[in-house]
């Protein structure tokens, strides 16, 4: 089986890119370990502080935000990062050639019932442009996009831009190898995933939406749908990745001073451009995510992403409204 630096050479990819491709994957090994011990190594539960966006954090938040910082400062490639766990962009090597925004722990609700959480990277080239206003390019400009899921296997999918693949974690040797190459997302989909408990926040057209898979084989789709939520964006869009599906995180009314939920910089923008490389879309419901320009680290965005034709019928009642 062909490890991760096997695959990164063969396949050509920008030996300056590769250190850090491979040194975001070992942040992911050794996050994985922490997250296996559990209870044993003393990571589960809340601190007692906010982060920037008003959420309280989860002692497997900072620890894994602390362990990608200093990892990712020790190598010369990177410039600066920007974090969900980070008030600002931190910077490292002036003459550093990347940018990493990273989602340290996605999934945190799901840490205390030993539910699945990953971490999601997004690379993009640096600039002469310093601070936040160096993040601000769109997702089209990314270089690379990975997350980590720490399930029952840890599995790493990475995109340079050439497709999207899968790599499992080997527990033994420490070495992701690759076990999927060209994932594709089948075009059609009977599986949604969404947070029905805010439906009476939705916008019209995501109630019509949702509420004709809802109806099933006798409404206006023909067809059943299945639905799950995992409530950590990487479970999902691995789902979604994996065997098809549509997922949104849309805008909802539930607190007006916050629209959206997830972030573009870390969420959105990478989970974008592998569901893009894999063969599905990402959209707001009014524009693709990749090409949204961005006004702040911590921008949120609606989400809806997943099956082309599922997701291009889901956008059909946005043009409608
Ligand atoms: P994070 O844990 O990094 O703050 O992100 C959580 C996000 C995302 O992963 C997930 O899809 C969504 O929040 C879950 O939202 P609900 O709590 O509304 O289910
Ligand atoms: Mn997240
Ligand atoms: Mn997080
Ligand atoms: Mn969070």
């Amino acid at each position: 089986m062909q490890s991760l630096s096997q695959f990164l050479t063969e396949r050509g990819v920008d030996p300056q890119l590769q250190p850090l491709l491979q040194a975001l994957a070992q942040c992911g090994v050794e996050i994985s370990q922490l997250v296996r011990r559990g209870a044993l190594a003393g990571v589960l539960g809340a601190t007692e502080t906010e982060n920037v966006q008003g959420e309280t954090q989860k002692k497997l938040d900072v620890i894994a935000n602390d362990l990608i910082k200093q990892r990712l400062a020790a190598e010369p490639s990177v410039k600066a990062m920007a974090s969900e766990e980070e008030d600002h962009t931190v910077d490292a090597h002036a003459d550093g050639h990347y940018l990493v925004s990273f989602d340290p722990l996605d999934g945190s609700s799901n840490i205390d019932i030993n539910s699945l959480v990953g971490t999601i990277f997004s690379v993009l080239p640096a600039s002469d442009r310093k601070g936040e206003a160096a993040f601000m390019q769109p997702g089209i400009n990314q270089v690379a996009a990975c997350y980590v899921l720490y399930g029952p296997a840890t599995v790493l999918a990475l995109t340079t831009g050439e497709g999207t693949s899968l790599f499992s974690l080997d527990p033994d040797t420490g070495e992701f190898l690759l076990v999927e190459d060209a994932m594709t997302i089948p075009a059609e989909t009977n599986e949604f995933a969404i947070n029905a408990s805010n439906q009476r926040f939705w916008q019209p057209a995501m109630q019509s939406y949702i509420a004709d898979l809802l109806a099933g084989d006798t409404g206006p789709r023909g067809k059943n749908f299945n639905m799950r939520w995992i409530a950590a964006m990487v479970g999902d869009v691995h789902r979604v990745l994996c065997r098809g599906g549509i997922f949104t995180y849309p805008t909802d009314t539930k607190n007006p001073a916050k629209p959206y939920k997830l972030r573009l910089m870390y969420e959105a923008n990478p989970m974008a451009m592998l569901v893009e490389q894999a063969g599905g879309s990402a959209s707001t419901g009014y524009e693709r995510i990749l090409t949204l320009q961005p006004e702040a680290i911590h921008q949120r965005v609606a989400v809806i992403l997943g099956s082309r034709d599922e997701v291009a019928a889901c956008l059909g009642y946005h043009s409608q409204a």
